[in-house]
C-alpha cells in the first residue's frame, strides 16, 4: 500500500486527479466512482481540468434504495450535480434504488460490472471501516447485494438529512470482491473521525470486521489522508 499524506482535502483533491490522469493516459476505459463528502475535491479537480472522458464508462459504487433520483440526497443526484452535468463520459451506471425488483437490479449490476472490469476505482471510508455500503461483517467474497445500513452509518449520514428518520436503511452496493476487482484502487480519507480506520485499514488484521482491511491483499492501491485522518499511521 503507498501512503500520500496531504494538508488538506484540495490537495487531496488534486493528488487523487493526478493519479486519475496517470491512468486515462495510460488507457483506464472503466472508472469506478464514491459519494459522500470526500470525493468531492476530486471532482473539483476533474471538471477544472481538460481531461477527455467521453471515451470513458463509469460505474458508481451503491445507492440508497427508496430515494428517488431526483432527491438531492440520492446518489444519482450527487453524481450529476458533481460530475456528469460537466464532464461527458460515455456511459455511467448506479444501482437503482428505485427498483421495485430488488433481485433482477443485483444482477443487473453485477452483469455491468462483468461487462465493464473497473481500470481506476475512487473509495471513500465510512468511520466503521465500510467501503461502499459494505458494512463490519460483510463477506469479502461478497457482490453486489442489498444491505442494511449500520446504526453507525446511518448516525453519520444524518447530517445530509433533516431528520435522522429520513435516512434511508438500507443500500444497494457493489461487494467487496467487485471492488477488490479493479485493477487500481485509491481510497482517500479526511478529518479526525477516520483516524481509527484508516489505522485499521493499514496497520491491522485483515478481517471482515474491517471492510477496508482488505485492501492489503490488494497489489495496486493508493491511500491520500489528511494529517488528522493519518495520525495514527
Ligand atoms: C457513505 C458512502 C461511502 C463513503 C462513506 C464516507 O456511507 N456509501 O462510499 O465512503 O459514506 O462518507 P464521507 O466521505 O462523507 O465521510
Amino acid at each position: 500500500m503507498e501512503i500520500i499524506k496531504v494538508v488538506n482535502p484540495q490537495m487531496g483533491g488534486k493528488k487523487a486527479f493526478e493519479l486519475f490522469k496517470a491512468s486515462i493516459e495510460s488507457g483506464a476505459e472503466t472508472i469506478g466512482l464514491a459519494t459522500g463528502s470526500t470525493p468531492i475535491t476530486f471532482y473539483e479537480a476533474v471538471i477544472n481540468s481538460d481531461i477527455d472522458l467521453s471515451h470513458v464508462t463509469s460505474v458508481n459504487l451503491d445507492e440508497y434504495v427508496g430515494l428517488s433520483h431526483e432527491n438531492k440526497q440520492s446518489y444519482a443526484y450527487f453524481m450529476n450535480d458533481q460530475l456528469f452535468k460537466y464532464k461527458k463520459l460515455k456511459a455511467s451506471y448506479l444501482p437503482n434504488g428505485e427498483t421495485d425488483d430488488i433481485d433482477k437490479e443485483i444482477s443487473r449490476y453485477n452483469d455491468i460490472l462483468a461487462r465493464h472490469p473497473i481500470d481506476f476505482q475512487i473509495l471513500g471510508i465510512g468511520s466503521n471501516g465500510h467501503i461502499g455500503f459494505n458494512e463490519p461483517g460483510t463477506s469479502f467474497d461478497s457482490t453486489t447485494q442489498l444491505v442494511q445500513l449500520a446504526p453507525s452509518t446511518i448516525e453519520s449520514n444524518a447530517r445530509f438529512f433533516d431528520t435522522i428518520y429520513e435516512v434511508p436503511t438500507e443500500a444497494i452496493s457493489m461487494g467487496i470482491a467487485n471492488i477488490m476487482a479493479a485493477k487500481r484502487i485509491v481510497l482517500i480519507a479526511y478529518g479526525e473521525t477516520k483516524a481509527e480506520a484508516i489505522y485499521n485499514t493499514v496497520h491491522g488484521s485483515v478481517t471482515e470486521q474491517v471492510p477496508a482491511s482488505i485492501l492489503q491483499r490488494h497489489p495496486n492501491v493508493t491511500i491520500i489522508v489528511d494529517e488528522a485522518a493519518g495520525k495514527l499511521i
